[in-house]
């Protein structure tokens, strides 16, 4: 069952009935300014820190799950009759609900008893504001007397803060209103130099800033009083809950539509003037006005949101496929692209299972979110890579994660996570073979944010290589330390108190936990390493990359394979986990996928037997799952992997992000029909008309679908910030479609099922575009062997770089008949 459907012309998703399974959400801004919004209107506001600077406030977990939000009411002032455009919270019965979630946009319509009602969200590019842009139409046949009302509750800056500390919160909270403009200014007066507005384009007949005042007393956001008395009260709010709320009269005659615009927006001022006049405690409101008054002009928004909507057909059109299957397509060409952007700027902080309080930015998730972002704006890639790498740590290891305002490694939510550096070294990788800038390598970066300890980045991928390679264990495998990519596989921590964290407890000492999978992304890392040092002409770290990774191909084919499958690692006590001598968890697949990926066991079979035994033993209908048997009880050598109930999150759940790896492992043995398979099991896309079963949005990835040994599979949660979205794009147009950027030109490799014809791809690289038509006779399922480019003729399937920037290139690529 569907609860809306797909406009791939638009690029929108559109929901034509309210009551989703869950809030459907969406994304507004992408630089500093962002906020959620759900297909009700709910979400909030954050500057640059969901934490930190949040400017509206949000419970989670409320019931209903999402209540508060960027709520209009409209009441029609002869009969008192009130309701929600956006359905939420009033939930009146309306005709004609729709919502339209666009590239950073969201669009709600709706009409009730003739009144129709659209409203534009979107944040301008370069602002750090936010615009509901609201048409309300008179359909009737007479003329129509309306109130609106507008409303948000502000958060009172820090949101952990604003939910816990009560006893001070509720004394603190300041506003002033000037000209219709409402102001949230709490601690304004004293350290913060930053301020909140809340602005509306017609004459207020009235507001309310006191949100008990706006609702009245022991009512919530669904019958507000002012909104049923159809008058405001002017609040002030002194402490408790400040709030912002305009009161707008509308006449419409028949056919007639008005257009109100309010801007919620957060503002800063120089901190040696923050008030007008001096001497006062008011706002100077002199910087900001101006931006005020442009953005209540109805020509200043549209053309903002044409510039919104050029920005991302201009980004999209980096890379746009044409295959003829619309799953791929638009996954691939629209909403794929779309998640990798939010990923990039959030990490894993804010979305509906991300409260915004509780991580920075994740080492290991930043590195990969990359992966998937990098080809969009390459400069800020670059910025990012540069401040990851700053927080390494001396040893080569890494902070698991730092916090974006300060930049800073954060130990207090865990570290010793023995994979992460190996991340940093795919992530430079991929941002030199997409962009050629090998000056990055040469920034001088320091170790831990300290001054005076700067190096060149190409050392600290050096010094990633190294970690691993200083850190062996019994069967010379990289130790896993607290986990490795997969947080809950905790071998050295051996908790039995309740509630304490399995990433942050001290881990027992003297531990020799082993990881298999660190061991293939090693070899990746390595091999990875190895050609950048090839080509600066470095043979010393090439022959120490090449010498530690075919060290560790040998030990994991000593002591990695278990028969049919490999092994995922070695516990504290050196006893495989991951093997058929388990009762429980006895296949993984992460080293299934890393390892094939990472090239290990495709010369000696190896290969294809463990992706026989995914097949087989670990791929459902919703997608491949982690582990088989799930453990159904705990197990206090492997950490909080046995906590989750079988058939959830990292035990035995189809943890998305893993499978793009299997998927890139099949390409690498040249099977494409089972690829692709793999591929649409999990596109979300491909399930929207199971909705009801699936329950998050059709329109991104989720972290996870619940396995079948739970009891709801297929039930998808934790949409949006994930690195599945990341992966995923790299599988279907790297390794699938088979686009893939290198150092010297891009490889057109595509590995697709045997049924397909021709398709066709056009990809920006390195400022030309490449226009590719690859020929494939329906049945042949053999790789590329011969190029036509520009009409030559060229052996293999390396297009070379471009010849001059702005270059358009007409490439056709001959798929072979099955060998
Ligand atoms: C979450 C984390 C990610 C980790 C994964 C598996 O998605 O953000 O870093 O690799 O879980 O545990
Ligand atoms: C990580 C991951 C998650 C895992 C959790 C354990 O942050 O996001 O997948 O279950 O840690 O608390």
């Amino acid at each position: 069952m569907r609860y809306g459907h797909f406009d791939d012309v638009e690029r929108e998703y559109v929901i034509t009935r309210p009551d989703t399974p869950l809030p459907w959400i969406n994304y507004l801004g992408s630089e500093e300014y962002f906020g959620i919004i759900s297909n009700t209107a709910g979400g909030y506001s954050f500057y640059r820190d969901a934490r930190l600077r949040r400017l509206t406030r949000y419970r989670y977990n409320n019931a209903p799950l999402d209540l508060g939000g960027r709520y209009l009411y409209l009441r029609d002032d002869a009969s008192g009759d009130y309701w929600s455009p956006s359905w939420q919270p009033t939930q009146r019965e309306l005709e004609d609900y729709s919502c339209r979630h666009g590239l950073g946009y969201t669009i709600i319509s709706s009409r009730y008893q003739g009144i129709r009602a659209e409203t534009l969200y979107f944040v301008p590019g370069g602002e750090n504001l936010e615009v509901w842009r609201v048409r309300v139409t008179n359909d009737r046949p007479g003329p129509a007397r309306l109130s609106l009302f507008s409303s948000i509750e502000f958060c009172l800056w820090d949101a952990q803060d604003d939910a816990t500390n009560f006893q001070r919160n509720y004394s603190v909270g300041e506003v002033e209103v000037e000209a219709g403009v409402i102001y949230h200014k709490t601690e304004y007066r004293e350290r913060r130099n930053h301020f909140a507005y809340f602005a509306c384009s017609e004459p207020v007949v009235g507001f309310d800033t006191q949100r008990d005042a706006f609702l009245g007393p022991y009512r919530s956001w669904d019958r507000p009083i002012a909104v049923e008395r159809g008058s405001a009260s002017n609040s002030i709010a002194h402490g408790w809950q400040p709030s912002g709320s305009h009161h707008v009269r509308l006449e419409l005659d028949p056919g007639e539509t008005k257009e109100v615009i309010f801007l919620l927006g957060y503002a800063e001022n120089p901190r040696d003037a923050k008030f007008d006049p001096p001497a006062s405690q008011t706002i100077d409101k002199r910087l900001l006005r101006p931006t005020i008054t442009r953005y209540l002009q109805p020509a200043t928004v549209a053309a903002a949101f044409e510039q919104l909507r050029a920005r991302w057909m201009d980004l999209l059109g980096i890379s746009q496929a044409h295959t003829g299957n619309e799953h791929v397509d638009r996954m691939v060409n629209t909403w794929n692209p779309y998640q990798c952007m939010v990923t990039f700027n959030m990490s894993r902080s804010a979305s509906l299972f991300e409260s915004g309080i509780g991580r920075g930015m994740g080492f290991r998730d930043s590195t990969q979110d990359l992966l998937g972002f990098v080809h969009l704006v390459p400069s800020r890639a670059r910025e990012r890579l540069l401040d990851v790498a700053s927080t390494q740590l001396p040893t080569g290891g890494a902070y698991h994660q730092y916090q974006p305002l300060t930049k800073r490694g954060n130990n207090d939510i865990g570290s010793g996570f023995n994979d992460d550096p190996l991340w940093l070294v795919l992530a430079v990788a991929a941002y030199l073979k997409e962009t050629g800038d090998a000056s990055i390598l040469e920034e001088a970066l320091p170790y831990d944010n300290e001054a005076g300890t700067e190096r060149p980045l190409y050392e600290h991928l050096q010094r990633s290589v190294a970690y691993t390679l200083e850190r062996l264990g019994p069967h010379s495998l990289p130790l896993i330390g607290r986990a490795d990519w997969n947080d809950c596989l905790n071998l050295n921590c051996f908790s039995e108190t309740p509630g304490e964290s399995f990433q942050t407890t001290e881990n027992r000492s003297g531990g020799v936990a082993e990881s298999v999978f660190i061991a293939g992304l090693f070899v990746l890392a390595a091999d990875e390493l190895a050609a950048i040092a090839a080509i600066r002409g470095d043979a010393q770290a090439v022959a120490r990359c090449r010498t530690g990774a075919a060290a560790m191909r040998e030990a994991v084919a000593r002591h990695g394979w278990d028969g049919a499958w490999f092994r995922r690692a070695y516990d504290f006590h050196g006893r495989p986990v991951g093997s058929a001598e388990n009762d429980e968890g006895q296949i993984f697949i992460e080293p299934q996928g890393m390892c094939v990926l990472a090239g290990l066991g495709l010369d000696d079979g190896r290969a294809r037997l463990a992706l026989d035994s995914v097949r087989d033993r670990l791929a459902t209908r919703n997608g491949i799952v982690v582990l088989q048997p799930a453990f159904t009880r705990y197990h206090l050598n492997l950490g909080e992997i046995s906590t989750y109930p079988a058939g959830y999150k990292e035990n035995g759940a189809v943890f998305c992000h893993t499978n793009p790896w299997v998927m890139i492992a099949e390409t690498r043995t040249g099977d494409g029909d089972t690829a692709l398979d793999y591929y649409l099991r999990i596109n979300p896309s491909a399930r929207e008309d199971r909705s009801e079963i699936h329950r998050g949005e059709p329109y991104v990835y989720a972290q996870m679908i619940a396995g079948d040994d739970a009891a709801t599979p297929g039930e998808a949660k934790n949409t949006w910030l994930t690195g599945t979205a990341a992966w995923n794009l790299v599988a279907i147009s790297q390794w699938i479609l088979g686009i893939r950027p290198e150092y010297a030109g891009l490889r057109i490799d595509p590995c697709v099922p045997a049924a397909w014809g021709d398709f066709s791809v056009t990809r920006r690289f390195r400022g030309a575009t490449y226009r590719v038509t690859v020929r494939k006779q329906p049945g042949a399922s053999g790789r590329v062997t011969r190029l036509r480019v520009d009409g030559q003729a060229l052996e293999g399937s390396l297009a070379p770089l471009p010849a001059s920037p702005g270059a358009e290139i007409e490439l056709e690529a001959f798929v072979e008949a099955a060998p």
